[in-house]
Parts: structure tokens; C-alpha cells; sequence
């Protein structure tokens, strides 16, 4: 048996223990050769492979990014101009590859549900930072990201609390307010901001009021991709001929200029950008990486191809590509962190958010 591996999309913490993970299982159990494909789908479109051997994907399990490369620009779709998906699947024949794991995000399972139309066997491991994924309740990256925005919300508050300011800091997520949501709740964050409800900025300055006459300081959590009611989100840079065209980013530092000439209060804004991204995985998020890469590598034993492993109800099972592709998770009401927040008190921006349960 042969394997190909690829990571698709913007790197997170704990892809090098889900290749790990798949790479072993495979390479104990089922005696198969590894094919380490690189900077994700340019390396099938430009044919970059080099095999991948037991050691080395050892010493690898603690280390941030990939250690295959990673691409979100490059899909055999649409590259420099011109549809490769023909080469592309000419090349996976040539290697005569019995099917390729593909770990990325939404823009991965969208293509690689296409180039399973075209007869490639794929089984997609889900990973982001941003957790937007469809029908998984968590995707590796998402853990430690909040843990890392957790901790700089804990050295923002000792500024503001010192100086009695607002202090908000922006946090990456795209469309989706996870990120921001969890850290928020996590680091006691006063207002937070989220893609999923528009929010109106008189709401944002009365909540700052209110904490300005009780605690003299706030914290003010901003997922980049939030917008005000009616209003725009904040692009920071358009990329032309990219499946990924638009970089969110700058809301903080709109959202401090707007407050500051509203609030009798000084307002300082802080971008964490891809530090949310860096550095070693949590322990959580190795032991995720490490089990989707392994149902990953079941999965590819027993031939169920075109299916993405998902976890539900807490249990790793898998879907088919179909239902994750072109497709993206937000917070919506239901969520249980978001309940909680509300209950809370902590204000969204919006005071027709409430907790259902307590609505008359
Ligand atoms: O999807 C992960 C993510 O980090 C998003 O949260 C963010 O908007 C985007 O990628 C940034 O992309 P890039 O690394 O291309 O700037």
C-alpha cells in the first residue's frame, strides 16, 4: 500500500502530530510506504513528493507547523491562471498511490472533495485554528490557539486594570467567532465581538460605561471578522487569482478609534495575528492530532475513502467529503459557551442576545 500525506491551508499547532499519528499507524499496522507530498497541493501540482520513513516522523510530535510545507494559495483547481486537475490526477496515477490523507480546513475538504470526483482516494483529517470546520465539534489548532489568546488576555487586563483603560485585542477566526468566544469566556472578557451577530457600537460603549463605574477597565474581545450592524468587516489585503482572496484584519484598531473619541477612558488595541497560530500544541491538542490521524489511518485500511474524520458527541466517526466541503460551522445560540457568556452578563454588542433559558 502506498500513502500519500498532505497538509492544506494555514499551518496550526499540531499537524506534525496528526502526520505522525497517520505515518506509524500505517507504517505498523499495514506495512505501507509513506509519501510525504510537500507545501500541500502545489507539491501534487508541481510534483514535490519525497518518501516519508518511520524516523522520520519521530521527534516531531511536540513541534508547531509541518514538517510536509503548506500552501493556501494553491489549488489544482485554479493555479497560476490554469485548471492542473488533470496533471494533478495523471501524477497520483504515475505514483501509483493508493490514497492521499489530506489534513487542512474547509478550502482542503473543498478540493480534495472535487479531486474525489475525479476518482482520487482521500481521507481528510480536519485541522484549524479558527474550528469552522462542518460537522466536527473541534478540529486541532482550535485548543491551543485559545489557549495562547487565554493568556494574553491575562497580560492585557494587569495593563488595564493598572491604567484603567480598555484594552481589546483582536483575534483571528475569519467569519467564525470561536477563537474569540472561547478565549473571551476564558480570560473574563467584558464585551465580546463576534462574525456570527453584528454588533452596535452605542451597545460596546454603554458596556464599557457600565464596567468604567464598577471596575474602571474592560477587556474587549474582537474576532477579526465581526462587523457593526449594516457595516463592512475590516479586509486588511485582497490577493488576486488566490482561492483565498481576502485577509481579514484591523477591526481592534477601528474599534479603538471609534471608542476612543466616545469614552472618557484611554483605548489601547493589541492584533495577536499568527502568534495564534505558532509554537508547540497543547497536550489536548497532540492527543486530538494523534487520534483523528489515527482513525485517519483506519480508515484508509479498510478502504473508506472520500470521508473526512469528524468528532460528534465527543467520538471520532467520519462523514463523507460532500457534507464538509463548501461549508463552514459559526456560533449560533444553541452553543453552550455562548449560553454561559450571555448568562453572564458579558455583552455581545447586541442586547437582543439573550440566554433562551431565561427569556420570559
Ligand atoms: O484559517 C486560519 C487563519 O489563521 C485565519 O484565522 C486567518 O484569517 C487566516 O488564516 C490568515 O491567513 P494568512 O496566514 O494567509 O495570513
Amino acid at each position: 500500500m502506498r500513502v500519500g500525506i498532505l497538509t492544506g491551508g494555514g499551518d496550526c499547532q499540531g499537524l506534525n502530530a496528526a502526520i505522525r499519528a497517520v505515518a506509524k499507524s500505517l507504517l505498523l499496522n499495514c506495512q505501507a510506504e509513506i509519501i510525504g507530498i510537500e507545501d500541500g497541493f502545489a507539491g501534487l501540482i508541481e510534483r514535490r513528493v519525497s518518501p516519508l520513513s518511520y524516523a522520520d516522523c519521530s521527534g516531531i510530535l511536540s513541534l508547531g507547523g509541518t514538517i510536509l510545507g503548506t500552501s493556501n494559495k494553491a489549488s489544482p483547481f485554479s493555479y497560476k491562471g490554469e485548471d492542473c486537475s488533470a496533471q494533478v490526477m495523471a501524477y497520483y496515477k504515475e505514483l501509483q498511490l493508493d490514497a492521499v490523507v489530506m489534513i487542512g480546513g474547509d478550502g482542503t475538504m473543498s478540493i480534495a472533495y472535487e479531486l474525489s470526483k475525479l476518482g482520487m482516494n482521500i481521507v481528510g483529517v480536519p485541522k484549524t485554528i479558527d474550528n469552522d470546520l462542518m460537522c466536527t465539534e473541534r478540529t486541532f489548532g482550535f485548543d491551543t490557539a485559545v489557549a495562547i489568546v487565554t493568556d494574553a488576555l491575562d497580560r492585557l487586563r494587569t495593563t488595564g486594570h493598572s491604567h484603567k483603560r480598555v484594552m481589546i485585542l483582536e483575534t483571528m477566526g475569519r467569519y467564525a467567532g470561536w477563537i474569540a468566544l472561547h478565549a473571551g469566556v476564558a480570560g473574563g472578557a467584558d464585551v465580546i465581538l463576534l462574525p456570527e451577530f453584528p454588533y452596535d457600537l452605542d451597545e460596546v460603549v454603554k458596556a464599557c460605561q457600565l464596567r468604567a463605574g464598577e471596575q474602571h477597565y474592560s477587556i474587549v474581545v474582537v474576532a477579526e471578522g465581526a462587523k457593526p450592524k449594516g457595516g463592512q468587516t475590516t479586509v486588511q489585503q485582497t490577493i488576486a487569482n488566490s482561492p483565498d482572496p481576502v485577509r481579514l484584519g484591523g477591526i481592534g484598531e477601528v474599534l479603538k478609534q471609534q471608542l476612543e473619541l466616545r469614552l472618557n477612558a484611554e483605548v489601547r488595541a493589541t492584533a495577536l495575528g499568527h502568534i495564534q497560530r505558532g509554537g508547540t500544541p497543547t497536550a489536548n491538542d497532540r492527543i486530538f492530532a494523534t487520534n483523528v490521524g489515527r482513525h485517519a489511518a483506519d480508515l484508509v485500511a479498510r478502504k473508506q475513502f472520500g470521508q473526512v474524520v469528524v468528532l460528534q458527541q465527543n467520538c471520532l466517526t467520519s462523514v463523507p467529503l460532500e457534507q464538509v466541503a463548501n461549508q463552514s460551522k459559526g456560533v449560533s445560540l444553541a452553543d453552550m459557551t455562548m449560553n454561559s457568556a450571555l448568562a453572564l452578563g458579558i455583552s455581545f454588542g447586541d442586547p437582543s442576545l439573550k440566554n433562551p433559558h431565561y427569556i420570559k
